[in-house]
């Protein structure tokens, strides 16, 4: 996810952008750039958070009053000055910012570079300057150049384009990346998100996927890619103020990432399967595996453990800070793979670094691109789910959990897909969940108990509702309450039962009764009631393997309401930072 922004007027470009850039940064930090007509197209970018840039680069020296700018959330190419956007094409006359994959970009690279074409980055998004310029060299018009670019491109993509030839306009296109106009007076904007020219215009054009937008100054014209028939441009008023509007209109950041899950899950299955197979083949031959992770990262590991030892290959899942105890096994026959959404996990930077003194490879995934532990693993892979502002994990969990199913079972990839509308159909039952958020508000204990894939979903859920409902809570296998935990059931405790109908379902529905016989309130999620349960949810029915992606919606919403009914603040829990930097 990225933030790009686009300005034409009378203002001077550079500034009004650079101001846009600053409230697009929660898409995307990794590095920022701008490119700005006057006479022809300057462009400045490079790496680190938009005000760091600018210190080194001084955006508004560039003159003129029309400008494309982006601030960027790395996926295709690592995070360097080349591959910051804006990019241009061989002459310098065209210049684009995009927001997307393009998944066919390297068949698209070489043919450009068959024909002549020089590359700088190593990024998707660069082809479309070239492929543009491929056109204009064909003698088409600059809006035929883009709309025959764009036909050739396969993949997720809001451009917008510059071209020296036609200065007097911005040409956009999108397709599923987000995109809205904002309207003004003598001067219109086009951006990935409102926050970007809220302080402006309060009027809006949301561009439809498939559309192209041609903007001057005092005009918007809006057409259809497949049709190629003009639109009507619905105008509609923002009347959110920008902190809202930083939240697409959402109370929390976190509620909003909750959200955006089944487009995160699709970005994350969005993978090089090559690459995904030669790790998977990396970690078959190693002696020993060890997965290295904290927190929420930590309880996706336990899940990759379960999956790989199905496939049978044996893994461990070691807490970060915990890792002294196994380091003496680590050795040049072991691979590690480290499971962080930052990237910048103190415990986690510290064990990789003493696995590699010892010979290991290691292998990450992770969400923060340009992050140290980027720098010091092996490889990595990305769960591309755009920065993740709410301190409590949620889309990133999905977002791991997807590349682990893919690495380890890429034979699930088509269901996994269409899981993403499951999700969808979880999410219509937030009203159903709040309900059960006002059962558990005002107690002391929760327990959650699950099986199989379902005892790390159980771990999972309890360490959501603690750290932003306050109570406490635990999460353990559904057999292994009689072993101790039971002795704490009394009446009224709430026990939560994932109880899917898997392989594990009859075990786990006596672990329920056993709650029962104490008098706990059981409350159970799973695809077809049992009469032991006081409340059920029943989920959609997926494969067995599959569950815990379901019930991760219902935990992370329970969490987020009673912790509002708790009337705390979901983003910014007490004691917790969103990422720890510090051992
Ligand atoms: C998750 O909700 C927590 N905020 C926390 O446990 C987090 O998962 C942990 O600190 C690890 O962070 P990382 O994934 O960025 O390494």
């Amino acid at each position: 996810m990225c933030g790009i922004i686009g300005y034409i007027g009378s203002k001077k470009a550079s500034s009004v952008m650079l101001d846009s850039l600053r409230k697009l940064e929660y898409r995307g930090y990794d590095s920022v750039g701008m490119a700005v007509f006057d006479k022809e197209l300057r462009a400045r970018k490079g790496i680190g958070r938009v005000d760091l840039v600018n210190d080194r680069l001084d955006f508004q020296e560039l003159k003129g009053n029309v400008g494309i700018a982006h601030t960027r959330w790395a996926t295709h190419g690592g995070v360097t000055d080349d591959n910051s956007h804006p990019h241009f094409d061989c002459t310098g006359k065209v210049v684009i910012v995009h927001n997307g994959i393009i998944e066919n970009f390297l068949e698209l690279k070489d043919q450009l570079k068959r024909l002549g074409h020089g590359f700088k980055s190593d990024t998707d998004s660069e082809v479309v300057a070239h492929l543009i310029e491929k056109y204009l060299d064909l003698g088409n018009t600059f809006y035929d150049s883009v709309i025959k670019s764009v036909g050739e491109l396969k993949g997720s993509f809001a451009l917008l384009a510059l071209y020296a030839g036609e200065p007097d306009k911005i040409i956009a296109v999108r397709k599923d990346s987000p995109l809205v106009i904002g309207v003004g007076e003598g001067e219109n904007f086009i951006a990935s998100d409102v926050p970007a020219f809220l302080k402006h215009s309060r009027k809006a054009v949301f561009l439809k996927n498939h559309d192209v937008a041609v903007i001057t100054k005092d005009a918007i014209s809006i057409y259809n890619l497949e049709t190629c028939r003009e639109e009507v441009k619905q105008i509609q008023r923002i009347d959110w103020n920008v902190e809202q509007a930083e939240k697409t209109g959402f109370p929390h950041f976190m509620l909003k990432e909750i959200f955006e899950q089944p487009t995160t899950l699709r970005q994350a299955l969005n993978q090089n399967m090559q690459k995904l197979n030669n790790t998977l083949r990396e970690i078959k031959q190693a002696r020993r595996v060890y997965f290295i992770a904290a927190g929420t990262s930590y309880h996706a590991s336990m899940i990759g453990k379960q999956l790989l030892a199905r496939k049978g290959i044996g893994s461990e899942c070691v807490i970060a800070s915990e890792y002294k105890n196994i380091i003496n096994m680590v050795d040049d026959d072991t691979v590690v793979v480290a499971i962080s959404q930052s990237g910048e996990t103190a415990d986690l930077i510290e064990a990789v670094r003493e696995s590699k003194k010892n010979g290991a490879k290691v292998f990450s995934i992770i969400n923060g691109p340009g992050s140290t532990l980027t720098r010091i693993s092996d490889d990595t892979i990305y769960i591309y789910a755009g920065p993740e502002i709410g301190v409590a994990s949620t889309k990133a969990f999905t977002g791991q959990l997807a590349v682990l199913y893919l690495m380890a079972m890429p034979e699930l990839k088509d269901e996994l897909i269409t899981l993403s509308n499951k999700l969808e159909e979880m999410l219509k039952k937030e009203g159903l969940i709040r309900r059960i958020a006002e059962k558990i508000r005002n107690a002391n204990d929760v327990y959650f108990l699950g099986k199989g894939l379902n005892y790390p979903t159980a771990l999972e859920a309890a360490l959501k509702l603690k750290e932003i409902s306050y109570i406490h809570a635990e999460g353990m296998p559904a057999g292994e309450l009689k072993h101790g935990t039971l002795a704490l059931i009394e009446k009224g405790v709430p026990v939560m039962v994932f109880a899917p109908k898997n392989e594990f379902f009859h075990e786990t529905i006596s672990g329920a009764q056993e709650v029962k016989a104490r008098g706990g309130y059981l409350i159970g999620f799973g695809d077809e009631k049992h009469e032991v349960f006081d409340e059920f949810l029943k989920v959609p029915k997926t494969l067995p393997e599959l569950y815990p992606l379901i019930f991760t919606i219902i935990f992370q919403l329970l969490s987020y309401y009673t912790s509002i009914l708790r009337g705390n603040n979901p983003d910014f829990p007490r004691n917790l930072a969103k990422s720890v930097t510090v051992k």
